[in-house]
């Protein structure tokens, strides 16, 4: 079985290189969900049903464990993903997301103040809130939605990301922790750390789950010795660009970007 690793768009490749850089003996299938993108602009139905699709494709591609790169779609789908689909249309498949380890990683030096940025539907679910508090309920928290972020990387303008990030850091008062909730942010992450202060800690998501789904499958070896070990990448997204096998390339330089047929 091969590890899946879902995104709305080509944003999660970037956590896929996390992972392949990690570990690049497993095999992977990656699916973006170009078609529907931006999730961060949809209503929760939407992003459930979209999730569910993907969820049911990756099944379909023999993935024995699948990892939601997307924010959005972690906050919102995860829980019931977990709960109700999983255990009711394939019970032996495992679906993590990416926000407990990203709060794990926040958690890990002593912070008292932690700003996150992120879409509107992450912000408005309030699930990094709440799981910063389950595990530290002194903490200060303060959520921005970011929503002209993922736009201008989508157009390649990143001089207009770089200002957008500049006034966004400029609104985040004396915090220790800034958590990147979104799979497009990590290739900001340069500008974030050159406007925050340099006592801030950036967490970007790139740079912490290839070591956290490396750790899950030390803790899960009955998962592990399910995976195949063929060092081999399979990219799909819902629809197809001349811009997005661009992105692709800059990650995976050779990587044959396909249209999902479902
Ligand atoms: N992948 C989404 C996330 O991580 C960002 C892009 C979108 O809005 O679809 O929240």
């Amino acid at each position: 079985m091969k590890i899946g690793v879902f995104d709305s768009g080509l944003g999660g490749l970037v956590v896929t290189k996390a992972f392949v850089d990690a570990m690049p003996e497993y095999d992977y299938v990656y699916y973006g969900d170009t078609q529907n993108l931006p999730y961060g602009e949809k209503n929760s139905e939407q992003v459930l049903a979209y999730t569910i699709e993907a969820m049911k494709f990756l099944i379909a591609q023999n993935c024995g464990i699948i990892i939601i790169a997307c924010n959005t779609a972690t906050s919102i789908a995860l829980r019931y993903l977990q709960q109700k689909f999983i255990p009711s249309y394939a019970p032996d498949i495992k679906v993590l997301g990416v926000v407990i380890p990203t709060v794990e990683e926040a958690l890990e030096d002593d912070a008292k103040k932690i700003g996150i940025l992120a879409t509107k539907t992450t912000t408005n679910s309030h699930i990094y809130q709440q799981e910063l508090l389950k595990i530290r309920p002194d903490l200060e928290i303060f959520e921005i939605a970011s929503p002209e972020l993922v736009p201008a990387i989508e157009n390649n303008d990143f001089e207009t990301a770089e200002s957008y990030v500049k006034q966004y850091v400029a609104q985040f008062s004396d915090i220790d922790s800034l958590i990147l909730g979104c799979t497009h942010y990590p290739l900001l992450k340069t500008y974030f750390r050159k406007y925050c202060s340099e006592k801030v800690k950036v967490v970007s998501q790139d740079e912490l789950m290839g070591k956290k789904l490396y750790d899950y499958l030390q803790r899960h070896i009955e998962i592990d010795i399910c995976l195949s070990r063929n060092n081999n990448l399979d990219v799909f997204v819902s629809k197809i660009s001349d811009k997005y096998i661009e992105v692709a390339h800059s990650l995976f330089p050779n990587i044959t970007v396909n249209e999902a047929k479902r």
